[in-house]
């Protein structure tokens, strides 16, 4: 079934896993706001969908939510919210901690509740947030990140039982190992081409679908969860992680 006509914000839309979204739902022959705060890439994404509009701004922004709801006019209705935009901050960065919950969780928890109002307007209104496996197996060095996707799947099922009376359903995915942007070392290399990804996850096993996955299958998952055929999942969290969390 087609979801025709309807609308759909997609946060962090001009790179890797936002952008597939925004595609897959465009095909699908939703209306699109796209938000990001990379302005010309965004355009680029923008223009490439029939009927697409770019919000060049900052998710963290205080009137995120104000410049959507001008975006849809006075009693615009909003059907799918997918909050994608997150960022991983080095460490060293003496604000990490607070910059990376400020982007990854708090930033998208008011960007929902700012919308809610047009969510409530929609017939099967949905919310999906990009959470990731970090939310429950830690590597070195991300403590903000791993903390920020947490509460992120965290704050998914509590918005799921807060809004269930409003039919709003409130799911996550948690992706595993994606080839975005966001993958790349400083060395221009994505960290599945390092020595250590290839022996111990690939070699090894140690993800059993042995290989990363692309911005497009994590897309899969969420345009399912936004869909109109999901009625009876809500305050999930949806691993696309190639079996990565299932193996011993
Ligand atoms: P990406 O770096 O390709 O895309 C992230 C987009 O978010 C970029 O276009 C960036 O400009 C935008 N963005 C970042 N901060 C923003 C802000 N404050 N305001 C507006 N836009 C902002 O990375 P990718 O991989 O597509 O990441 C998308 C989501 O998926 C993120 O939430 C990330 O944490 C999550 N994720 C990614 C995984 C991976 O392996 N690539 C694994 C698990 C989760």
């Amino acid at each position: 079934m087609l979801a025709a006509n309807r609308t759909a914000l997609v946060t962090g839309a001009a790179s890797g896993i936002g952008a597939a979204v925004a595609r897959r739902l465009a095909a699908a022959g939703d209306r699109l706001v796209l938000i990001d705060r990379d302005a010309s890439r965004l355009s680029e994404v923008a223009g490439e969908l029939a009927d697409a509009v770019a919000l060049p701004l900052d998710v963290s922004s205080a009137d995120a939510a104000t410049a959507v709801r001008e975006e849809l006019g006075a009693g615009g209705a909003l059907d799918v919210l997918v909050n994608a935009a997150g960022v991983v901050v080095e460490p060293d960065d003496d604000h990490a901690l607070a910059r990376t919950l400020e982007i990854n969780l708090a930033a998208a928890v008011r960007l929902t509740t700012g919308l809610v109002p047009l969510l409530r307007r929609a017939a099967t209104p949905r919310v999906v947030n990009v959470g990731s496996v970090q939310a429950d197996r830690a590597a070195t060095g991300s403590v903000a990140y791993a903390a920020s996707k947490g509460g992120l799947h965290a704050a998914t099922r509590a918005l799921a039982v807060e809004l269930a009376p409003d039919g709003i359903l409130v799911n996550a995915v948690a992706p595993g190992f994606i080839d975005t942007p966001m993958a790349r070392l400083a060395d221009g290399r994505t960290e599945y081409e390092t020595d250590w990804f290839q022996s111990v996850y690939l070699e090894h096993g140690r993800l059993p679908l042995r290989r990363p996955g692309t911005p497009e299958e994590v897309a899969v998952a969420v345009s399912f969860l936004a869909s109109p055929e999901n009625t009876y999942v809500t305050g999930a969290v949806l691993a696309v992680d190639g079996g990565l969390g299932a193996a011993l």
